[in-house]
C-alpha cells in the first residue's frame, strides 16, 4: 500500500498575531510543521505533499532539507480547496492521509489505527469527544450510529451544536474516491469555503461507509491557533518527553520544570536533574551525572560522574569525567575539560582546553588558552586574549600556579610548575619552576598624615 500524505499548511494563522507563518512557530524549538513531517517519516511507503500558501518561501526555506513535494495554494479558499491543489499528485490506488501542519502532537499509533481502517469502500475518520465542542465541525450519526456527515459550527443548527463528538480534520481515504469527491465540492455554506468535510456526505451518498477511531489523548489532535495553545502544547510535549526520560532511569526532581529542546543522544545510569534545567541541541550525559537547578546545557557532552552546580551555562563543550562546574559558571563553545577539572563560580571559559585535575575556582576569564594538568588558577585571573583586532593564545604548562588577579597578556606562555605572584601583569613568557611576578614593591610613607578640612 502506498500512502500519500497531504499536510495542509497554507493558512496564515491570524490569531497568532505574528509575521511568522503559523506552521513555523515552534514547540521544543522545532517548527510545528517539522513535528508533523517527522511523524510522516515514520510511516512506511509514504509520499509527503505539503500544501503551502501564506509565507510560502519562508516555510520552504526553513524546511529546505525535507523530502516532500511542495504544492502551492495561492488563495486559501478552504480545506477542500487545499486538497484539490494536490489532485495531480494523488494516484488512484494511493491511500490518502490528511494531516495538518498546525497539529503537532499526533502519534504514530493513532495514524496507523486510522490507516488500517481504510478500504476501497471505507473512509476512516479520526474524531474526538470534547466537553466544549465550540468551533469544531460536529460528527452527525444516524439512528444506527453510522457517521453520515460533518456539520461545521457556523452551519450547524441548535441540535447539531449540542453534539460533542467533533471532527479532528484527520482522515484517510482511497485516492480515486477522494479525487472524485473533492471535484464535486461547492462553497455553498456559511463561510463560502470549499469544505473538505463535505467529502463525508458525498462518499456516504455513493455507498461508502465511514469508520471512526479516536486518539489516545485529546492533546494529540489539538491544533495551534494562538500563543496560549502553543504554550499549552509545549508543556504537554515537554511532559511527554520527561516521562520517556524517567522511564529510561533519569531522576527528574520535577518533570513539570524540565525542558528538552533537542535530543539526548546518550544517557547513563543514575542521572539526577534538579528543577528548571534546559537541555538544548544534542546532549550526552554519562553515568551518575548530577545537574543542579537552573542549568542550561546546549550541544554538550558530559562524561561520567560530572557534577554541574546550579546556575551554570555550558554550550558546545565537552566536560570530562569527574569534573565539577559551577555554581554560576559559563562554559562557552570549543571548551574541553579533561578529567577531574574544577571550574567554580563566576568563571568564564572560551575555546580552551583544560587538562586533568586543574582548578579555576573563582572569578576568572580564560579564553583561547591551553591549560596543562594540575594547574591552579587563582581568583580574578584574566587571559587578555584580544587586542581589539586579533585573538591570541595563552599556554599554561602543567603544574603552574597562577596567583590571584593576574593578567596574562597573550600571546604568552607560562612554563611548567611556574609560579606567578598575585597581581601580576604578564607580558613576556614565564620560565618553568620559578617565581615570576610583576608588581610594584610595597612602600609605606613615614609620617604621612591624612588631609584634614581647613
Ligand atoms: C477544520 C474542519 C473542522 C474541524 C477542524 C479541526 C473543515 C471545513 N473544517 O475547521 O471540521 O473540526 O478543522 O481543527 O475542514 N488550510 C489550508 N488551506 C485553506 C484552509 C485551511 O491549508 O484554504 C489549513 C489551515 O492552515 C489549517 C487547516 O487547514 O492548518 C485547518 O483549517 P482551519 O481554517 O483552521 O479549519 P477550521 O475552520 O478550524
Ligand atoms: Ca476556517
Amino acid at each position: 500500500m502506498t500512502i500519500c500524505t497531504i499536510i495542509l499548511a497554507a493558512g496564515k494563522g491570524t490569531r497568532m498575531r505574528s509575521d511568522l507563518p503559523k506552521v513555523l512557530h515552534r514547540i521544543a524549538d522545532k517548527p510545528l510543521l517539522r513535528h508533523v513531517y517527522d511523524l510522516c517519516q515514520q510511516i512506511e511507503h509514504n509520499q509527503i505533499k505539503i500544501i503551502y500558501g501564506y509565507g510560502g518561501e519562508q516555510v520552504k526555506q526553513t524546511l529546505s532539507d525535507i523530502n516532500a513535494v511542495w504544492i502551492e495554494q495561492a488563495q486559501q479558499l478552504g480545506t477542500g480547496h487545499a486538497v484539490i491543489q494536490a489532485k495531480d499528485q494523488i494516484a488512484d490506488k494511493d491511500t490518502v492521509l490528511i494531516l495538518y501542519g498546525d497539529v503537532p502532537l499526533l502519534k504514530l499509533v493513532t495514524v496507523e489505527t486510522l490507516l488500517a481502517q481504510v478500504t476501497a469502500q471505507t473512509l476512516a475518520l479520526l474524531t474526538v469527544e470534547l466537553p466544549n465542542p465550540t468551533g469544531y465541525g460536529r460528527i452527525v450519526r444516524n439512528a444506527k450510529g453510522q457517521v453520515i456527515k460533518i456539520v461545521e459550527e457556523k452551519d450547524a443548527n441548535a441540535l447539531e451544536k449540542q453534539i460533542t463528538e467533533v471532527n479532528t480534520g484527520i482522515m484517510a481515504i482511497d485516492g480515486a474516491k477522494l479525487k472524485d469527491c473533492v471535484a464535486r465540492l461547492t462553497n455553498q455554506n456559511a463561510q463560502g469555503e470549499y469544505y473538505l468535510t463535505d467529502v463525508i456526505e458525498l462518499a456516504v451518498a455513493d455507498g461508502f461507509s465511514i469508520a471512526s477511531s479516536q486518539p489516545q489523548t485529546v492533546e494529540e489532535v489539538l491544533g495551534v491557533n494562538n500563543k496560549a495553545q502553543l504554550s499549552q502544547l509545549e508543556r504537554v510535549y515537554q511532559l511527554e518527553q520527561a516521562k520517556v526520560l524517567m522511564a529510561q532511569g533519569i531522576s527528574l526532581r520535577d518533570p513539570a520544570r524540565f525542558d528538552l529542546r533537542g535530543s539526548l543522544e546518550q544517557i547513563g545510569q543514575d542521572i539526577e536533574i534538579d528543577v528548571n534545567v534546559l537541555l538544548e541541541g544534542r546532549i550526552s550525559l554519562g553515568h551518575r551525572v548530577k545537574i543542579g537547578a537552573n542549568v542550561i546545557l546546549k550541544n554538550a557532552v558530559i562524561a561520567d560522574d560530572v557534577d554541574i552546580l546550579p546556575m551554570t551555562i555550558i554550550e558546545d563543550a565537552i566536560i570530562g569525567q569527574g569534573s565539577r562546574v559551577g555554581p554560576f559558571a559559563r562554559i562557552r563553545p570549543e571548551t574541553e575539560l579533561d578529567v577531574n577539572v574544577h571550574i567554580g563560580n563566576f568563571v568564564e571559559i572560551k575555546k580552551t582546553k583544560v587538562a586533568a585535575g586543574s582548578k579555576i575556582n573563582h572569578l576568572s576569564y580564560i579564553g583561547d588558552a591551553i591549560v596543562g594538568s594540575q594547574v591552579n588558577i587563582g581568583a580574578g585571573t584574566i587571559t587578555c586574549n584580544y587586542d581589539g583586532v586579533n585573538k591570541s593564545i595563552t599556554v599554561i604548562g602543567d603544574g603552574a600556579f597562577i596567583g590571584s588577579d593576574t593578567q596574562l597578556i597573550a600571546p604568552v606562555s607560562v612554563g611548567k610548575n611556574a609560579t606567578i605572584g598575585a597581581g601580576s601583569t604578564i607580558t613576556k613568557d614565564v620560565p618553568e619552576n620559578q617565581l615570576t611576578l610583576s608588581r610594584g614593591k610595597q612602600t609605606t610613607v613615614p609620617g604621612w598624615q591624612r588631609p584634614s578640612k581647613k
